[in-house]
C-alpha cells in the first residue's frame, strides 16, 4: 500500500467511457422525452463566488492561503496539512482508507467509518500520549473528508452545517464578518482539533509564534509556480503577512481570511458538462447525455440541483441507522433533521475514492445501485425523491456521466489554480492505516464525543 502523503497516491477506480447505449424501442421514446425535458430546463453555468465585503480577493492573500493551506508546520507536529486531507487528485477529498469505529467505538463492525487520519494524540507539553481508541497510532476523523471546493457557494459546510456564515475573530470576539465567513469560520476548526491537526490544548498563540519562525513550506517539495515566486520575495510568514494586509502580524482571523481567499479561487467550472451547457454538443458522448438526461428528468437533480450539482440542503438518503451519527440535529435541534447530511456537489465525485460522509462505497457504480429500490435502506427521516426508478441500461451511462461528464481535467491532472506541492509522508509507509488503538480492539469505551473533524 502507498503511503499516504507521498506521491503518487492510489488512484480511484476508473470508468471507461461508454459506447452510447441501445435502447429497446419503448424505452427511447422515454429517453425522447427526458430529452424534450432537458432541452426546455435552462441549464446555467456556475455564478460567481460570493465574496464577503470585509475579506476581498487579493493574489496576496490568495497563495498566502495557498502555502497555509499546504503547509505541514500548521499541525502541531508538522506532520499534517490541510491538504493531507483535501487532496486535489482525489476531488478535494481524502483517500480515506484509514477506519474510525463509528458511534460504538468498536472496530470492524457496521458502523465503522472510512475518515482521515489526522495526528498521533500528543499532550499540551507535544509529548505522545495513548488515545483510547487510536493508542499511539494517528486519529482518523468520525465523518470521511468532502470535497472542498463545493464550499465556495454554500451558506453553511461542513456535512451537518455547523461552521457558521458570520466570523468572529477568536481572540477578540470582534464579528469581522456578518454573513458568507463560512469558509473562514470553518478554516479555523481542524488548526486546534486535537484529532486532525493540533496537541491537546493547544492555543491561537502557541500556533501563531510557530508559523513567524517556520520557512514557509519547508517540508514540502516541488512548489507551484506561483507558491515557489512568493516564498522567493517573502521569504517568511511575517513577510508573507506584511504583502497579503499591510503590516507583518500573524494572526488567526489572517490565517483564515487567506486560506478562504484560497479556497474561493479554486473554482472547478471546466467540466465537460460546462462545454456542453454552453453549446459544444460533442463535449458529453452520446451514452453522457443520456445519463445526464436520466439524472435531470429523475430525483437526483432535484438534491444535486445543476450548475453546483447541489441546492445545499440537507437530506436522508437513508446510508445508516440514523441513531449512529444525528447530523443536521446538531445544528438546528430539530428532530425531523435527525440522520440527515449535507447534499455533497457532485462536481469532481469521479475523482473521490470513497463516497459519502461515511466513505463506505468505494466507487460511483456502488453509489448509484444504492439509489434503486431494493437496496438495504435505513427508513426513519427519509427524504423524498428516495429511492429513485432506474429504466433498465441507465445504470451505466449515468456513472458515465457522474464520472466523466462532472470532471474538470484541470483538477483531475492537478493544474493550476488546482496543482499543489508534494508533501512530505507523514510517517513511515504502513504505520497509519488502521488506526486501531489495543483499548478499542479489547472494547473499552471512551468519551463519544470525540470531535468529528475539521
Ligand atoms: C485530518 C483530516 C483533515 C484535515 C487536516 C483538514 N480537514 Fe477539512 N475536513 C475533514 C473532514 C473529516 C471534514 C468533514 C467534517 C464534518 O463534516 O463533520 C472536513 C470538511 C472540510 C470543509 C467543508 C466542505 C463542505 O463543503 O462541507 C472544508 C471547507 C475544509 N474541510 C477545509 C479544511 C481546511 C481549510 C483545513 C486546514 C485548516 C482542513 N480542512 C483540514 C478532514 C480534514
Ligand atoms: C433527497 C435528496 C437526494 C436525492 C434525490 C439524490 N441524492 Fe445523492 N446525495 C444526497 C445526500 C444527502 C448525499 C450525502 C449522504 C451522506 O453522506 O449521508 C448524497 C450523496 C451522493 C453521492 C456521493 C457524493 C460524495 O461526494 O460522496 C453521489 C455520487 C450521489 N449522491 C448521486 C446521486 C444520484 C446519481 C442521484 C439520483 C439517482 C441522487 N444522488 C439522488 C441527496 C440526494
Amino acid at each position: 500500500m502507498a503511503s499516504r502523503g507521498s506521491d503518487p497516491i492510489r488512484r480511484p477506480l476508473r470508468v471507461p467511457r461508454l459506447p452510447a447505449p441501445k435502447f429497446p424501442p419503448v424505452l427511447s421514446l422515454a429517453f425522447a422525452w427526458t430529452l424534450l425535458w432537458a432541452a426546455s430546463a435552462v441549464a446555467q453555468p456556475l455564478p460567481p463566488v460570493p465574496v464577503p465585503a470585509a475579506n476581498p480577493i487579493t493574489p496576496q492573500k490568495a497563495v498566502l492561503g495557498k502555502i497555509l493551506f499546504w503547509d505541514q508546520q500548521l499541525s502541531s507536529d508538522h506532520t499534517v496539512a490541510c491538504g493531507s486531507c483535501h487532496l486535489t487528485e482525489f476531488g478535494g477529498a481524502d483517500p480515506a482508507v484509514a477506519v474510525h469505529p463509528g458511534a460504538d467505538l468498536i472496530f470492524f463492525n457496521a458502523d465503522d467509518i472510512f475518515g482521515s487520519p489526522g495526528v498521533v494524540r500528543r499532550d499540551p507539553g507535544g509529548a505522545a500520549i495513548a488515545d483510547p481508541i487510536f493508542g499511539f497510532n494517528r486519529q482518523v476523523t468520525g465523518r470521511a473528508a468532502p470535497n472542498f471546493f463545493g464550499g465556495s457557494w454554500n451558506f453553511e459546510v461542513l456535512w451537518d452545517g455547523r461552521a457558521s456564515t458570520a466570523f468572529d475573530d477568536p481572540i477578540t470576539g470582534v464579528n469581522l464578518i456578518p454573513v458568507d465567513g463560512t469558509l473562514e469560520s470553518q478554516s479555523l476548526g481542524p488548526i486546534l482539533n486535537s484529532v486532525e491537526m493540533s496537541k491537546d490544548g493547544r492555543s491561537w498563540g502557541s500556533v501563531t509564534s510557530q508559523l513567524a519562525f517556520v520557512k514557509p513550506l519547508v517540508l514540502a517539495t516541488a512548489l507551484p509556480p506561483d507558491v515557489a515566486a512568493a516564498i522567493t520575495a517573502f521569504p517568511t510568514y511575517p513577510d508573507l503577512f506584511n504583502a497579503a494586509f499591510g503590516t507583518p502580524d500573524v494572526t488567526p482571523a489572517r490565517i483564515a481570511f487567506a486560506i478562504a481567499t484560497y479556497e474561493r479561487t479554486l473554482v472547478p467550472d471546466q467540466t465537460p458538462w460546462d462545454a456542453f451547457i454552453a453549446g459544444v454538443g460533442t463535449a458529453l458522448s452520446p451514452a453522457q447525455q443520456a445519463g445526464w438526461n436520466f439524472f435531470q428528468g429523475a430525483s437526483c437533480a432535484g438534491c444535486h440541483r445543476p450548475p453546483l450539482f447541489t441546492d445545499s440542503r440537507f437530506a436522508s438518503i437513508g446510508l445508516r441507522d440514523i441513531a449512529d451519527d444525528i447530523g443536521r440535529e446538531v445544528v438546528t435541534g430539530l428532530p425531523s433533521d435527525r440522520g440527515h447530511f449535507k447534499i455533497p456537489t457532485l462536481r469532481n465525485a469521479g475523482l473521490k475514492p470513497s463516497y459519502m460522509h461515511t466513505g463506505q462505497f468505494a466507487n460511483l457504480l456502488n453509489v448509484v445501485r444504492f439509489y434503486q429500490p431494493g437496496a438495504p435502506r435505513f427508513f426513519p427521516n427519509l427524504s423524498p425523491g428516495i429511492p429513485v426508478l432506474f429504466p433498465p441500461g441507465v445504470e451505466l451511462p449515468l456513472v458515465d456521466f457522474l464520472q466523466n461528464g462532472l470532471t474538470d481535467p484541470r483538477v483531475a491532472a492537478r493544474a493550476f489554480p488546482f496543482d499543489r506541492p508534494v508533501l512530505a509522508a507523514p510517517e513511515p509507509a504502513g504505520s497509519w492505516q488502521l488506526g486501531a488503538g489495543l483499548a478499542a480492539l479489547l472494547g473499552l469505551r471512551a468519551a463519544r464525543s470525540r470531535r468529528r473533524g475539521c
